[in-house]
């Protein structure tokens, strides 16, 4: 594919010269990495740290020789970066722009489910929806979206996506980069096609069914972008925002570099490697060390090698991509080593579970029924600890995204999790005859009429059913029933 834009429309940071991609998957790194605004807050009277989100239309040159009709939170393409630390309330008021009903959900957080955004607190046209809760959890790299039935796939297609920054103690304690956009980068992945007039095509993948499978990569909604280095070390956190595809990323040159967390927060201690694979929904904070005045370029492998023949054979998802070139200044300030040893993570203890659940993931179906928000699955008793077992036996790539919780995995196919996999998660990738153990503490927010969601964050099988509810109660207390106006409210 030859895409070629029209030139020298510059718009602040979001500057357009001209791109090229082709079917390998290299591009030409002609575009200022955009780096998304760290959202403005302000603190209100009960002490609660105030944000505002309106999610809008927009139109913005991605190199298509025009404008390409979007969506977005306070802007065209994405939105800000939202950032608070442990221990403080937020709240966010959510204007919908939009002509439709919509949601937003925080990717991650642990809250009320009344707060959660999923696909039971829709707001409508025109509405404002102003959830509130402490934030109670380790700093950690999150995001928000869109989580409306049925149509997630479409809303988060067309932009709407953004990162939310937690911060605590411990972590600003290490001597880890901590500059935002200076040497602490969110790198948002999204894979896009785009139709002839140069607006984003939507049509989904016939082989294997996986949803909509892009030919073009955009970061923080940038083609082809560089990022200009100018410290030793630099502290990249990736989120694969894409529907549907896996990544494997990795540097060129084969180069290793530090992981330091995973969804939920911080490792225990770096681990050091050339590749880290992400599927929709999970992120990887890494720290990569540079020359003074070298470039290297951030690329993804194909993701299903080796892992999942038939994943790989049908997903359309195993091509090479370049992603990112890192642009060392020809004097790098010094920056610290990653420290040896980062945060602790307390175990938990499979003997303390009070069930084991069993997930089977086909037919995007979870446990052959499809998602019905006015059917509750099960309860989860507030306080305890839970296993949960998760499978796949179909040909199509699938992961498991649970709300509330962040999980810790116990192993895979019976086997101790590869160090990626011991930190905490909230999102894994779950592959064809390999059971995955995962063990999480529900341990507040009972609330036995609102439910939380569990399902594949390939958005086009949560779209199609492959999720379910589960409340959360009080010990003894029953399972209610989901308000009736789930949906578009
Ligand atoms: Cu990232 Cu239920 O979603
Ligand atoms: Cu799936």
């Amino acid at each position: 594919v030859l895409l070629l834009c029209g030139g020298g429309v510059a718009l602040g940071t979001w500057a357009w010269t001209g791109t090229v991609v082709d079917t390998t998957g290299k591009v030409d790194f002609v575009h200022r990495l955009a780096v998304p605004p760290l959202a403005e807050s302000r603190i209100d009277a009960q002490g609660r740290r105030v944000f505002d989100l309106r999610a809008q239309t927009g139109g913005r040159d991605l190199g298509q020789g025009g404008q390409t009709r979007t969506w977005g939170y306070n802007g065209d393409y994405l939105g800000p970066t939202l950032r608070a630390k442990r221990g403080e309330k937020v709240l966010v008021n959510v204007v919908n722009g939009l002509d439709r009903p919509t949601s937003v959900h925080w990717h991650g957080m642990h809250l009320p489910a009344v707060m959660d955004g999923g696909p039971h607190q829709m707001v409508r046209p025109g509405a404002t929806w102003s959830p509130h809760w402490t934030v109670d959890q380790p700093a950690a790299t999150l995001w928000y979206h869109p989580h409306p039935h049925g149509e997630t796939e479409q809303h988060v297609y067309r932009g709407l996506a953004g990162m939310f920054i937690l911060d605590d103690e411990p972590s600003a304690a290490l001597a880890l980069p901590r500059r935002y956009g200076v040497d602490d980068i969110p790198v948002i992945v999204q894979d896009r096609r785009f139709d002839s007039d140069g607006q984003f095509d939507d049509g989904r993948s016939l082989l294997g069914g996986v949803g909509i499978l892009g030919d073009t990569l955009l970061v923080n909604g940038t083609v082809g972008p560089y990022l200009d280095v100018s410290t030793e070390r630099v502290r990249l956190r990736l989120l694969n925002g894409s529907n549907a595809r896996s990544y494997d990323f990795g540097f060129a040159d084969g180069r290793g570099f530090a992981l330091i967390g995973t969804d939920g927060g911080l490792l225990a201690s770096p681990h050091q490697t050339g590749r880290i694979r992400l599927s929709p929904g999970e992120r990887a904070e890494i720290v990569v060390t540079m020359r003074p005045a070298e470039r290297v370029v951030l690329r993804s492998y194909p993701p299903n090698a080796g892992v999942d023949f038939f994943s790989s054979r049908f997903s359309g998802g195993d091509d090479s991509f370049d992603v990112l070139e890192l642009r060392a200044a020809g004097e790098l300030a010094p920056t610290p080593e990653v420290p040896a040893r980062l945060v602790p993570i307390d175990r938990l203890d499979p003997a303390t579970a009070a069930t084991t659940r069993r997930f089977q993931l086909s037919d995007r179906k979870i446990n052959g029924r499809a998602m019905d928000p006015g059917r509750i699955d099960f309860a989860v008793t507030r306080d305890t600890t839970e296993i949960w077992e998760i499978a796949k036996q179909d040909g199509t790539p699938h992961n498991l995204h649970v709300h509330d919780v962040q999980f810790q995995v116990l192993s895979v196919d019976g086997r101790e999790p590869p160090p990626e996999l011991r930190g905490w998660k909230d999102t894994v990738l779950v592959t064809a005859n390999r059971p995955i153990r995962i063990i999480a503490r529900f341990a507040d927010y009972a609330d036995p009429n609102i439910p939380y969601m569990f399902h594949c964050h390939l958005l086009y099988h949560e779209d199609q059913g492959m999720m379910g509810q589960f409340v959360v109660v009080e010990p003894g207390q029953s399972p209610g029933r989901p308000p009736a106006h789930s949906g578009h409210g």
